[in-house]
């Protein structure tokens, strides 16, 4: 999968070279590209954003320099993610449609957001243009944003967590229901043990004990 973020903050995405995401791209199951929108800026102060139309508070991104950066990175195959608080919310089914792509381009606003005709020009060209938000709760900008989704997406693609295994149990705990609680060694720790029936070696006994705890969990979370 090819994955490209445009954002004025590069060095927002230093975290992709560290851990699954560092592994998943060295070994090539990834591909990385960072770029820097304020590097396609026209104007002499590399101005990429400006005052709204009909007045108002903030700034808004200006459609001329996004289109020189996305002209270029835009593909038949590519998915365009435009990260907005107002945008569809990212949820695990999204996370496991986007890593059938084989393109996302994460366009990080800033400010009052990117002027909204970018994103129907590329709709209009016949692209597929997603506004997806991570949460109802506001951010500087869309690079912490794009940083969730892609780790949420990448750790989908086959050969990139080390044990599958993982995967299979997580699907199987998708239908609304949130993981059980886990425990390591040692046995006791500050008098505190570890769950008896998990010490049993009865498969079936855990499995319904770890059910039940999930959906314990789930109801306290609501
Ligand atoms: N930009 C600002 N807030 C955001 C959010 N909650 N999700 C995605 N992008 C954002």
């Amino acid at each position: 999968m090819k994955i490209d973020a445009v954002t004025i903050f590069p060095d927002y995405f230093a975290p992709l070279q560290l851990s699954l995401l560092g592994k998943a791209a060295q070994s090539g199951l990834v591909e990385f590209g960072i770029h820097d929108l304020r590097a396609y800026a026209t104007n002499v102060h590399n101005q990429v954003d400006d005052t709204p139309y009909g007045g108002g508070a903030g700034m808004v991104m200006m459609p001329e320099v996004w289109g020189c950066v996305l002209d270029p990175l835009m593909k038949d195959e590519s998915d365009l993610i435009i990260l907005t608080p107002a945008g569809k919310r990212f949820d695990q089914p999204m996370a496991s449609k986007f890593s059938q792509s084989s393109h996302l381009i994460f366009a990080c606003g800033r400010y009052e957001g990117i002027d909204d005709r970018v994103r129907q020009h590329y709709l209009a060209k016949g692209h597929r243009v997603h506004e997806v938000s991570i949460g109802d709760y506001v951010l500087g900008g869309g690079e912490v944003a794009s940083l969730v989704m892609i780790e949420a997406i990448t750790r989908l693609i086959p050969g990139v967590l080390g044990n599958p295994e993982s995967l299979a149990e997580e699907s199987h705990n998708q239908e609304g229901y949130l993981e059980y609680p886990n425990f390591t060694k040692p046995q006791n720790w500050r008098d505190i043990s570890v769950p008896e029936i998990l010490l049993s070696g009865n498969h079936a006994e855990i499995a319904k004990w770890r059910a039940a705890q999930a959906i314990e969990r789930a109801k306290n979370n609501l």
